[in-house]
């Protein structure tokens, strides 16, 4: 899945013959599944028609702050389309707009949205070669990227004038794995390693019974795909669920029993830089595994449990750089109890469900979640979507491992 997938990006299109290849730029952008709105300056519609961008972008194209042929036209408000983006790219940006831009002369909806937008701003120049090297085009770029926003360079080649030389508007392709390059950059977990337990464990009573919980995994392959959108490499290891991976920078590792979970965990640990225990592991198991189907002769019957291996407390005992996180489901007394396994566990945070609260249960698509860390600070969150609870647990995360 790309990084863009979900973001909400707003397309810039000035008068540059280079507009014509603007709506492959919101194809591409569109099937990488971001949501594009384009705004055009008034005279590049004589190089691309809103026709094609607001049929490729399924969104109205603005270019002017009324319809001055529609007389119930309401204002195009500028400073909401600046908000409403997560980030403003320029493509083609013609010399005018950049020194426009660069000034801040807004005399149309897109300068003005430009100068409204808190978003990262890209822009991918496109103009002739001697404007392109102009003195005043230099002055533009200078003070366009002091202001923090961030070129994509043109190209050298044949330009529409026929001469050959830089100024030909980076390819829309080019340009898209420039935005996804840049963006993962600035990831929250860029060039981190998470490793995630998810999902339960099933202990084999013979080869066809096991003891096990409803566990259904959703929570640990949410932040799995969370902590992989934001740039983390992912090592998922997830007991028996029929969920399947959501995005390629995780690697799945599929384990039946706490005994695997355990190897599994202990061998990806020492390389990650950040350890989320989110699995239901069984707490113990048969003694002995029979090794042929158990028959129903006795009247009564009963079978001798042993403990399972402790997966985060062995962690938390040998943990040097790692930020160790672990879950705790409990049902009274809960944040003493939390509290006590955090420190008995030696973890950097516990992430408290209490099975009291409303929304809470197993194979729910919504948590509620209390986070506590090593200092003992609670902080409670409400009932969210498991998707929106692991971003609240890994933003808290990033912020730790990153002050
Ligand atoms: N956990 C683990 N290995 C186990 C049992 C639990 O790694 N054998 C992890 C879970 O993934 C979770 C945390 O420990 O992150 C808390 O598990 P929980 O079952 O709530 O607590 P226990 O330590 O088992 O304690 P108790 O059953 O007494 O509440």
């Amino acid at each position: 899945m790309s990084v863009l997938s979900g973001k909400k990006i707003l397309l810039g299109i000035t008068a540059g013959i280079a507009a014509y290849k603007s709506a492959f730029l919101v194809r591409l952008l569109v099937k990488k599944g971001a949501e594009v709105r384009v705004v055009m300056t008034p005279a590049a519609k004589d190089f691309v028609t809103p026709l094609t961008l607001s049929t490729l972008s399924k969104n109205e194209v603005l270019s002017t702050f009324v319809d001055e042929e529609n007389e119930n036209a309401q204002w195009n408000n500028h400073v909401a389309l600046g908000l409403w983006a997560d980030l403003l790219l320029i493509a083609p940006a013609t010399a005018n707009t950049l020194s426009k831009m660069a000034q801040g002369s807004s005399d149309n909806l897109l300068i003005a949205t430009y100068l409204s937008a808190k978003c990262p701003i890209y822009f991918a120049p496109a103009m002739d070669l001697d404007m392109h090297r102009h003195p005043s085009t230099s002055e533009s770029f200078k003070k366009l990227t002091a202001f923090g926003n961030i070129m994509i360079p043109s190209t050298h080649g044949e330009l529409a004038s026929g001469l050959v030389g830089t100024g030909r508007m980076a390819e829309p392709a080019d340009i898209v794995t420039f935005l996804e390059q840049d963006l993962l950059k600035k990831s929250p977990f860029y060039g981190k390693k998470i490793l995630i337990t998810a999902g339960p464990t099933y202990e084999a009573i013979d080869p066809v019974r096991f003891i096990g919980n409803h566990s259904s995994g959703k929570m640990g392959f949410a932040l799995a795909r969370v902590a992989a959108q934001w740039g983390a490499e992912v090592t998922l290891v997830s007991g028996p669920t029929s969920l399947q991976v959501p995005h390629e920078s995780i690697t799945l590792i599929r384990v039946t029993s706490a005994k695997e979970m355990y190897q599994a965990s202990h061998r990806y640990f020492d390389a990650c830089d950040v350890a989320i225990l989110s699995a239901a592991v069984a707490d113990y198991r048969p003694k002995v595994k029979a090794t042929q189907k158990i028959k129903k002769s006795e009247r009564e019957f009963s079978i001798q449990l042993e403990k399972t291996e402790d997966i985060l407390a062995t962690l938390g005992a040998i943990k040097q750089k790692q930020y160790l996180v672990g879950f705790a489901l409990e049902t009274e007394n809960e944040l003493e109890n939390a509290k006590t396994k955090l420190k008995k566990k030696n973890l950097d945070l516990i992430v408290l469900n209490s099975l009291n609260d409303e929304g809470v249960a197993f194979g729910a698509q919504t948590n509620k979640v209390t986070l506590i860390d090593a200092d003992n600070k609670t902080y409670p969150f409400g009932v969210k979507e498991k998707t929106e609870v692991a971003k609240d647990i890994l933003k808290f995360i990033s912020e730790k491992i990153h002050a």
